[in-house]
C-alpha cells in the first residue's frame, strides 16, 4: 500500500488538497507518552502557508482534531488518527487542469495511475499539503527522541546558488537546531537568508519559481542503529524521503563529492575521545554499512522549483489529444524550500526513532 509506511511506527496518510480534509493514523506509538500538544501546534506553523510572500496565499490553518489514541494527555499505543481540516480552498482556480497538464506536476502520471478518476483539483493527493501530517508525525517522533537525548535540526543550505553556512559536519548544538525552528527563514547566515529570500519575490514577480536545498542532522545517536543491505539507515531515509512531493535528490554525508575524492581523502579516521569512538571527519555522514557509526547523522534534501509557474509552458490537452499552451493561476509557493524544512526534519525523526525502535525489539 503506497499510504503506509514503517516497521514499528506505521504512518498512513490520506486526504485531497480540496477535500473536506487531510490527516494520519499512526499505529505503534509507545503507550504512556504525555505528548506536548503545544509543540506539536509549534512544528505545524511552521510548514502551515499563508503567512509571508515568500509561500503561497492560501490560509490554511494546519489545525488538528485528534480523533483516537490519545486520552488524558497521553498516548494509549492504539492507532492515533489525527484529522486536519481544509478550509481555504479555491478549486475554480483548477477546473481547466482537469484535462491541461502541469509540467512538472503529477497531474498526468496521476490520472494514468488512477484512470482519470483521482481528485485533481489543488494537485489533489498528490499537494504538498499532505505534508502536514508529517510534520505532525514528525513533531511526535522528535518529542520522544528528544528524552533519549538525540535531537534532529536543519536548514535551507541554498536557494537558487545562494548558499548558507553549512553545518559542521561533527556536530551542532541542540540549540542550535531550536534557534533555526525559531526562524521563518531558517538559515544559519541571515545576511544569505536575505538574499535567498530577494530571489524569491524576484522569480515570484516574473511568474516563475525556485528551488533549493535543506541540510538536515540528527546528532547524539548511538552507533549501531539501522541495518546492512535493503534496511540500511540511508535506505529508510531515503525511501521517506524521496515520498515529499519536490524532493528529486538525497546526499548523505558528501554525496556525490566522495566520488571525486582519493580514499585517503575520503576516510573518515577514527580516534578514541574519553572512551567513545569517533571521526575525525564526518564525509560519510554519521552511517556506514548503513548502520550509524556515532557520528552525527547528515544528509541534503534537493527540492525542484515549484512546478506550477504563471509562466507560458508547453503542454497537452487530453480532452482534445492536441498540445496547448498553459498559464497557471492560483495560489502556489514561488519556493517550497522554506516551507518543507519542518516536513524534511519531520520524516528523519519519524525514520531514525522508528529503526531505533526497531533495533530494540
Ligand atoms: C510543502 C510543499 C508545498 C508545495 N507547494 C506547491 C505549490 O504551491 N504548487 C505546486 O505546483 N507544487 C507544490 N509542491 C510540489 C508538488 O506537490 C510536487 O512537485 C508534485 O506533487 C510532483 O511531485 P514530484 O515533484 O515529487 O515529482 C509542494 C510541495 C511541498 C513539499
Amino acid at each position: 500500500m503506497t499510504a503506509t509506511l514503517g516497521e514499528k511506527i506505521k504512518l498512513t496518510i490520506f486526504g485531497e488538497s480540496h477535500g473536506l480534509g487531510i490527516g494520519c493514523v499512526i499505529d505503534g506509538l509507545p503507550p504512556g507518552f504525555a505528548i506536548d500538544l503545544d509543540a506539536v501546534k509549534k512544528e505545524m506553523q511552521r510548514r502551515a502557508p499563508g503567512k509571508s510572500p515568500l509561500a503561497t496565499a492560501r490560509n490554511e490553518k494546519d489545525a488538528f482534531i485528534i480523533e483516537s489514541g490519545f486520552f488524558e494527555g497521553r498516548t494509549t499505543g492504539t492507532p492515533l488518527c489525527v484529522l486536519i481540516p481544509n478550509s481555504d480552498q479555491h478549486s475554480g482556480d483548477y477546473s481547466k487542469l482537469k484535462n491541461v497538464m502541469r509540467p512538472g506536476h503529477a497531474d498526468y502520471s496521476g490520472k494514468v495511475k488512477y484512470n482519470g478518476f483521482n481528485d485533481y483539483r489543488g494537485g489533489g493527493h498528490f499537494s504538498g499539503r499532505l505534508t502536514a501530517p508529517l510534520v505532525f508525525m514528525g513533531a511526535v517522533a522528535k518529542q520522544i527522541l528528544a528524552k533519549r537525548g538525540i535531537y534532529v535540526g536543519a536548514h535551507i543550505v541554498a536557494v537558487a546558488g545562494v548558499k548558507d553556512t553549512p553545518f559542521n559536519p561533527l556536530g551542532e548544538r541542540a540549540d542550535t537546531f531550536s534557534e533555526l525552528a525559531q526562524k521563518t527563514f531558517p538559515v544559519l547566515d541571515d545576511a544569505a537568508g536575505n538574499e535567498m529570500q530577494q530571489l524569491i519575490l524576484a522569480a515570484k514577480q516574473s511568474c516563475d519559481s525556485v528551488g533549493g536545498v535543506i541540510e538536515c542532522m540528527a546528532i547524539n545517536l548511538p552507533a549501531g542503529i539501522g541495518a546492512p543491505f535493503f534496511d540500511s539507515l540511508e535506505s529508510r531515509l531515503a525511501h521517506a524521503l524521496f515520498s515529499v512531493p519536490a524532493v528529486k535528490g538525497i546526499e548523505f554525508g558528501k554525496g556525490f563529492a566522495l566520488a571525486q575524492m582519493p580514499g585517503s581523502e575520503a576516510n573518515d579516521q577514527m580516534y578514541y575521545d574519553n572512551g567513545m569512538v569517533k571521526t575525525y571527519t564526518n564525509n560519510n555522514g554519521g552511517i556506514t554499512g548503513g548502520i550509524t557509526n556515532g557520528m552525527p547523522v547528515l544528509f541534503k534534501a534537493a527540492v525542484k522549483p515549484t512546478p506550477s509557474i504563471a509562466k507560458v509552458q508547453k503542454t497537452v490537452d487530453l480532452s482534445t489529444e492536441s498540445n496547448t499552451e498553459l498559464v497557471i493561476t492560483g495560489r502556489h509557493d514561488p519556493c517550497i524550500v522554506q516551507r518543507a524544512v519542518p516536513v524534511i526534519e519531520g520524516v528523519a525523526a519519524w525514520v531514525i526513532l522508528d529503526m531505533l525502535l526497531a533495533g530494540e525489539k
